[in-house]
């Protein structure tokens, strides 16, 4: 990693830093760390859906206010059916078990992405997640699922044409705000800090608008691996990053 753009002095733990408002992770390196242990695939899935819960708790538990999860890409259909009906076996488990799971937390759960998709069953249980928690005062999280970043733009555009046409404001109007307030993530905050475990160097379509001036920390361990303490590592390293903005 390089050190150009370190702040000084540098954070060594947790307890000193300002948190990001808003984390993004990219859940990535399931299949690669089934592959290692020689099981499915669809055992990675499932053993990085329980990381998934435990970092969920600990990001709330920890303060910050808003995390986005990267579940399930609008590419990711490219997949084995095999695979893909694993995922939405785990996801209906998953969102069950959320809706007394995260009771306790006050973590308050959105979907970000196209529900289309999804079967009957699963988007009852996405809707029925979102109403149980709307109430609540912890954490914000967002499981992006059917999400990718140029689809939420496509849509964003759509509505803004349609309003356009209706004559609600002329094109000349449109700006930042008002884009990202066409989107998924409309009124929350961008977010500050970015992390890919897996060491892949992409942003795979994850919230293209909304980091614009994200910090990416790229992490060199499967996301089953992953841990509390990767996740400290990747706070600290975002607490000794220099964000400039644009400005010197
Ligand atoms: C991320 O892990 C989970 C999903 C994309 C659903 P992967 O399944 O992409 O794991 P790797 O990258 O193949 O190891
Ligand atoms: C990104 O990972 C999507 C999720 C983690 C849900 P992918 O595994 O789909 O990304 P690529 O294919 O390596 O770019
Ligand atoms: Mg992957």
């Amino acid at each position: 990693m390089a050190f150009f753009n370190r702040k000084k002095p540098e954070h060594t733990d947790i307890s000193s830093i300002e948190m990001p408002a808003h984390v993004g992770i990219i859940m990535d390196g399931n299949g690669r760390w089934a592959k290692k242990r020689g099981l499915p695939r669809s055992a990675g899935h499932t053993a990085g859906a329980q990381v998934f819960r435990k970092i969920a708790r600990y990001c709330n538990n920890i303060g910050i206010k808003y995390l986005t999860v990267y579940a399930f890409s609008t590419e990711n259909w490219r997949r084995p059916e095999k695979e893909i009906n694993a995922l939405m076996k785990l996801f209906k488990e998953y969102l069950e078990e959320a809706l007394r799971d995260f009771r306790d937390d006050c973590i308050v759960m959105r979907f970000i992405g196209d529900r289309s998709a999804f079967s009957p069953a699963l988007l009852e249980l996405m809707e029925e997640n979102e109403e149980i928690a709307k109430d609540r005062e912890g954490m914000v999280l967002n499981i992006a699922m059917n999400y990718g970043g140029r689809a939420e733009l496509i849509t964003a555009i759509q509505k803004i044409a349609d309003d356009v046409r209706n004559d609600k404001f002329s094109a000349d109007q449109i700006d930042e705000q008002m884009i990202s307030d066409y989107l998924y993530t409309k009124g929350q905050p961008d977010p500050d800090l970015i992390i890919r475990p897996s060491g892949e160097h992409r942003t795979s379509n994850f919230l293209l608008w909304q980091s614009a001036y994200s910090e990416y920390v790229i992490m060199d361990v499967l996301w089953p691996d992953f841990t509390e303490e990767h996740l400290n590592q990747a706070l600290i390293e975002y607490a000794n990053r220099n964000r400039r903005f644009g400005g010197v």
